[in-house]
């Protein structure tokens, strides 16, 4: 006699839908996108087939259609020309520069759209680095000011979650005090709190032309080998003010997604970095794995284990294979 059947409740669709955990909804994602200057330029990021590099008049008609799939929250990066990065990654406050440029012109256009902000130096700095480099070395305290100057330039042209992707100690605070010594309390932070110094970002490299010039990001972004520091990362950010807790990359980051959303009462987002997606993209087109199938697994798996937000490339593609 087997008493306990699982199977009973695996029977049918019906019964199925019925035990299902786990859904995801378009509601859930945030579509990360490429910035370029000029006009009707659209180039395609060589390992990330189906994403672009969108100048900004094709970048929000891009968004226009987002939006009708349901997509509400984009996160912008911008392609900064080689010529415009300095050590002190000054661009990132030109007004009249891509960024701030295309932010407020997005707000004017498309209110209703929810902006991400990237803050952190590597777009613009002309070491490749996430911080303010001297003599080779990363320095934390001399770069928060200028990640405070950048996310108060981004809050000023109308952006809605700021967020720092550079992994400094302290950024949080520092930022969400200059916000709100600027009025701008509304202004949410999407912290990216257990970034892992990881080979997944190379796609997202070749899209930015952002590659460090001298050695990696170890001494900032955290080893793959750790758990318990994502913990204090969370327990930091929290406490400075942090109004969600990013998990990046996400796939390999399972445990970790969990481990924060168990001990932290903020929504987790994971962030489904580039490589992630590359790897989809490539073993599909070889034949070899079945992208929809896949795509939908992994974004399913990164909701079950603790994500309430997911960043992904596959937004779009998600939401057009899922239009009710
Ligand atoms: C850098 C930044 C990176 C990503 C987002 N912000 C890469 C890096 O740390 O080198 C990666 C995103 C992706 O791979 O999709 N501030």
């Amino acid at each position: 006699m087997i008493t306990h059947r699982p199977r009973r409740n695996r029977k049918s669709q019906a019964i199925r839908n019925l035990v299902e955990e786990t859904t995801l909804s378009v509601k859930d994602l945030i579509f990360p996108m490429f910035l370029i200057d000029g006009k009707n330029k659209k180039s395609e990021v060589k390992s990330m087939p189906g994403i672009y590099r969108l100048s900004s008049d094709l970048l929000i008609k891009e968004m226009e259609s987002c939006m009708k799939l349901g997509i509400s929250t984009f996160d912008l990066f911008p392609n900064i020309a080689d010529k415009l990065k300095k050590k002190t990654a000054s661009e990132s406050l030109n007004e009249k520069g891509l960024y701030l440029r295309t932010i407020r012109e997005i707000k004017k256009k498309l209110p209703e759209a929810v902006i991400m902000s990237d803050v952190a130096m590597d777009p613009y700095s002309s070491d490749g680095h996430d911080g303010f480099v001297v003599n080779g070395e990363i320095k934390n305290d001399e770069t928060l000011d200028i990640l405070a100057k950048m996310a108060l330039a981004q809050a000023a042209a109308g952006v809605d979650i700021i967020g720092p992707s550079d992994m400094m100690d302290g950024r949080v605070g520092y930022i969400r005090e200059e916000l709100d010594m600027a009025g701008f309390t509304d202004v949410s932070i999407m912290s990216y709190t257990a970034k892992y110094a990881s080979a997944f970002y190379g796609p997202f490299r070749d899209a930015l032309d952002s590659a460090p010039k001298f050695g990696d990001k170890k001494t900032y972004q955290m080893n793959p080998a750790n758990s318990k520091e994502a913990l204090l990362e969370a327990q930091l950010d929290l406490e400075e003010g942090a109004d969600f807790l990013m998990v990046k990359p996400a796939l390999s980051y399972l445990d970790i997604i969990k481990s924060l959303n168990d001990n932290f009462n903020v929504p987790i987002a994971a962030y489904n970095v580039s490589g992630e997606y590359a790897m989809v993209k490539a073993a599909a087109a070889k034949g070899w794995i079945d992208n929809d199938r896949i795509r939908d697994e992994m974004l399913l798996s990164m909701k079950r284990a603790g994500a309430k937000i997911i960043l992904t490339y596959f937004a779009k593609e998600y939401a057009l294979k899922h239009k009710k």
